[in-house]
C-alpha cells in the first residue's frame, strides 16, 4: 500500500464506515513501516503477494536506508483455505495473511501470540468485508492492512488503509507517513511521502459507499459457481463454520490446471493464478525450505473471476470448459 488516505478523507465517509468495522481510532500508512517498527523477525506465508515481503524489510533509523536483514521463514499452509497451518507458527512476529478472502485461523494465532508475546499485524489486502464470528477481518489485532489497488474488492485506483485501535500507534503512522514530521519542519522519527494523491481518495470515498452491494454480487455469483461446479472433481472454495467470506476471489485446484486456465483465458474469461512461483521460489526470496503444501497450491489452483461484473453467462462457460476436462 503505497499510500494512506488523507485526513479529509477519514473524517468523513470512510472513517465511519471503518468504524463499523469496530476501530476506534484510523490511520494509514504504508505496511513497511509499521512492519519495520515491529519487527526483525516474523513469519508469514509464501502463497501471498510479493510486495507483502518487500514491504517487510527492517529499515535502518541512522541513514534512512532500507536493508533487507532477515528474510521471513515460511510456513506450511492448510488446503481448506490456503491459510498457514497453526503448528507451523512460533517466531517473533506474526503476519497472518487472509487469503483469497478467508479469514485466517486468527483465534489460534492470538493465542500462540499472546504465550509467546508476539506482535500481530493483519494482511487484510485481499479480505476488507470478511469476518469471523461477525468480527471483520483486520480488526482482531491491533493492526489491519487493506489493499485498495484498481483489482480488489473496492478500489481507489491505488492506495490502501491500515486500521488501528491504539492511539499511540495511530499517531506515528500519520507522522511516518509524511516525512517523519511532528510539526512543520520537525523530523522526529524515519518517513517518507506516503500521501494518497486526492483523487485516489475521491475514488475511494465513491466506492466505499458502493462496497455492500459489491460484496453482495460477488456472494452471489460464489453461490451460481458452487452450484454448477459439484461433482466435477475440483476442490471447491467454502466458507468455514462462523466465517463470511468477501468472495475476492474464487480459487479452486484442479488436476491440468495450466490447460485449462489457457482454455479459459481463450474464452475471454480472466481466470488467473495466484501465485506461481510461491514467493520462496522467486530469485530475490529463493530459500531451500520445501513448503510441500504451498507449492501443491502453487501448481494446481486457479482464481475464478466472481466480481460484479460477471454474468451468469460467463460462469455457464467457465462450467463448459471445466466439464470438458472432466474425469
Ligand atoms: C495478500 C496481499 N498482500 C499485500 C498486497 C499488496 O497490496 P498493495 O499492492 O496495495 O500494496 C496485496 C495486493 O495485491 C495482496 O493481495
Amino acid at each position: 500500500m503505497p499510500y494512506y488516505m488523507d485526513d479529509s478523507l477519514s473524517k468523513n465517509e470512510l472513517q465511519s464506515f471503518l468504524k463499523n468495522l469496530g476501530i476506534v481510532h484510523l490511520g494509514m500508512a504504508l505496511i513497511a513501516f509499521v512492519f519495520a517498527y515491529f519487527l526483525s523477525n516474523y513469519i508469514t506465508k509464501s502463497l501471498t503477494r510479493i510486495s507483502e515481503k518487500i514491504k517487510t524489510t527492517k529499515l535502518n533509523k541512522e541513514n534512512a536506508k532500507i536493508d533487507i536483514e532477515k528474510t521471513p521463514m515460511e510456513v506450511s499452509i492448510l488446503i481448506d483455505s490456503y491459510n498457514a497451518m497453526i503448528d507451523d507458527l512460533e517466531n517473533s512476529a506474526i503476519i497472518p495473511v487472509h487469503l483469497y478472502g478467508h479469514v485466517a485461523y486468527m483465534e489460534e494465532i492470538m493465542e500462540i501470540a499472546k504465550k509467546n508475546h508476539l506482535e500481530i499485524i493483519e494482511d487484510a489486502s485481499q479480505s476488507l468485508g470478511s469476518k469471523f464470528k461477525g468480527k471483520h477481518s483486520g480488526t482482531f489485532s491491533h493492526l489491519g492492512c487493506f489493499s485498495m489497488y484498481a483489482a480488489k474488492v473496492m478500489t481507489a485506483g491505488e492506495g490502501g488503509a491500515i486500521v488501528t485501535d491504539d492511539k499511540k500507534l495511530f499517531e506515528k503512522l500519520k507522522q511516518i507517513r509524511n516525512h517523519g514530521l511532528s510539526k512543520h519542519h520537525i523530523t522526529s522519527k524515519f518517513g517518507l511521502n506516503l500521501r494518497l494523491p486526492e483523487i485516489n481518495a475521491a475514488i475511494a470515498k465513491i466506492q466505499m459507499k458502493k462496497l455492500p452491494t459489491f460484496l453482495r454480487q460477488r456472494k452471489k455469483n460464489a453461490q451460481i459457481l458452487t452450484e454448477l461446479l459439484q461433482n466435477h472433481d475440483i476442490i471447491l472454495p467454502k466458507e468455514r463454520k462462523n466465517e463470511v467470506m468477501n468472495w475476492y476471489l474464487y480459487t479452486v485446484a484442479l488436476k491440468q490446471r495450466d490447460k485449462i486456465m489457457n482454455k479459459l483465458n481463450s474464452a475471454g474469461i480472466g481466470a488467473a493464478v495466484y501465485y506461481n512461483p510461491s514467493i520462496h521460489q522467486t530469485p530475490y526470496y529463493k530459500t531451500k525450505k520445501t513448503l510441500t503444501t504451498t507449492e501443491w497450491a502453487s501448481h494446481h489452483v486457479i482464481s475464478l473471476p466472481i466480481h460484479p461484473k460477471v454474468k451468469k453467462s460467463d460462469l455457464l462457460k467457465i462450467k463448459k470448459i471445466l466439464s470438458a476436462y472432466r474425469n
